[in-house]
């Protein structure tokens, strides 16, 4: 790959992806279109270290209206990691958003690099979710069923399902990864260990939905990334990956490991459980391990503490 387009690169994970990039060479077309879901100067400041790159070039589109067949051509890569995120923030009329941000913009997308010569079709990474499966018992492998439990694991799971038949009716190179509870530096100030990091700096509760004992996959940032990478090099069209860390925690061991990290104890305010909030993930990666040698390397306390430390410098904060 030379030129590849990153969707969503001022977002957490996708800012990530165009650091490394831009890193390794590539020629990085960043495409965002600023959205409000969190403040927008948290966004600006991911994209802090991309910005100034003379291989960076930052475009402010929207996937929903924008023209997208001029901005495919020539890419080698698009990776889609643009969308309204959230699980809890699915329901009610916000829904319309998430059609919108998640299956449309995929479908323009898709769209836009089949209307290429075959010959010069970018190969497509789609940034799929674990929450395309709803509850799990044991690890599961892709080709589990999916139930998802919330409005926006079905606009996830339809976006994917968008990947498959583009993939199979006209062979675009379309691959889906399937994250597990993404962690690490710049995370989503809505997702958890963002907020209970937060409160552990302020000195503020936590919030506690249900009894704290729900569990899930906890996945860094950068083996996230290395995933994105492999993919792009090794996937071939249609294909679906897990791609979880390994780092099964609940919630309540999550809090643990935050207040050893930052040396306080969190006082905690219990919520009811959410709607939509699965009570487990737990990813089987051998698929993603056989083909694309993913080998996820940061565990939850080294991952926490990279966090912490990003996390200090955002809120100004020194201890
Ligand atoms: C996360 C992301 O937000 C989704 O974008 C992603 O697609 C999904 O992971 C996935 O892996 O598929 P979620 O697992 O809900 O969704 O991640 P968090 O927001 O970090 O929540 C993790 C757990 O902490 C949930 O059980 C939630 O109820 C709990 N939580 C969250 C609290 O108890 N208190 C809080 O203040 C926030």
């Amino acid at each position: 790959m030379s030129t590849v387009i990153v969707t969503g690169c001022a977002g957490f994970i996708g800012s990530h992806l165009c650091d490394r990039l831009l890193a390794s060479g590539h020629e990085v077309i960043g495409l965002d279109a600023m959205t409000g879901n969190y403040p927008r100067w948290m966004k600006r400041r991911n994209l802090g270290s991309a910005a100034g790159h003379p291989k960076f070039h930052f475009m402010e589109v929207n996937l929903c209206a924008d023209q997208l067949e001029e901005l495919v051509r020539g890419a080698d890569v698009v990776f889609h990691l643009a969308a309204l995120p959230g699980v809890r923030s699915s329901w009610g009329p916000s829904f319309a958003d998430y059609l919108g941000s998640n299956v449309l913009a995929t479908q323009r997308l898709l769209e836009a690099v089949k209307s290429l010569d075959a010959a010069r079709r970018p190969t497509v990474v789609y940034a799929s979710s674990s929450s395309v499966y709803g509850d799990m018992e044991g690890p599961l492998a892709e080709d589990a069923p999916t139930y998802p439990r919330s409005p926006y694991g079905v606009s996830k799971l339809a976006a994917e399902q968008l990947c498959r038949v583009y993939a199979s009716e006209f062979g675009i190179q379309a691959v889906s990864l399937r994250y597990f509870t993404v962690f690490g530096p710049r995370q989503r100030p809505d997702m958890a260990v963002h907020r209970f990091i937060r409160a552990a700096l302020c000195g503020q509760p936590v919030t506690v939905y249900g009894d704290g004992e729900q569990t899930r996959d906890f996945t860094y940032v950068g083996d996230v990334v290395d995933a994105n990478l492999a993919a792009a090099e090794s996937g071939r069209a249609g294909d679906v990956f897990n791609i979880g860390g390994g780092n099964r925690a609940s919630v309540n061991d999550l809090l643990t490991t935050i207040e050893a990290v930052c040396c306080v104890t969190l006082q905690r305010q219990i919520w009811p459980a959410q709607p939509g909030d699965v009570q487990r993930t737990y990813a089987d990666v051998e698929q993603a391990a056989e083909r694309l040698a993913f080998r996820p390397r940061v565990g939850l306390a080294e991952g926490v503490e990279r966090q912490v430390a990003d996390m200090r410098r955002l809120y100004g904060r020194q201890s």
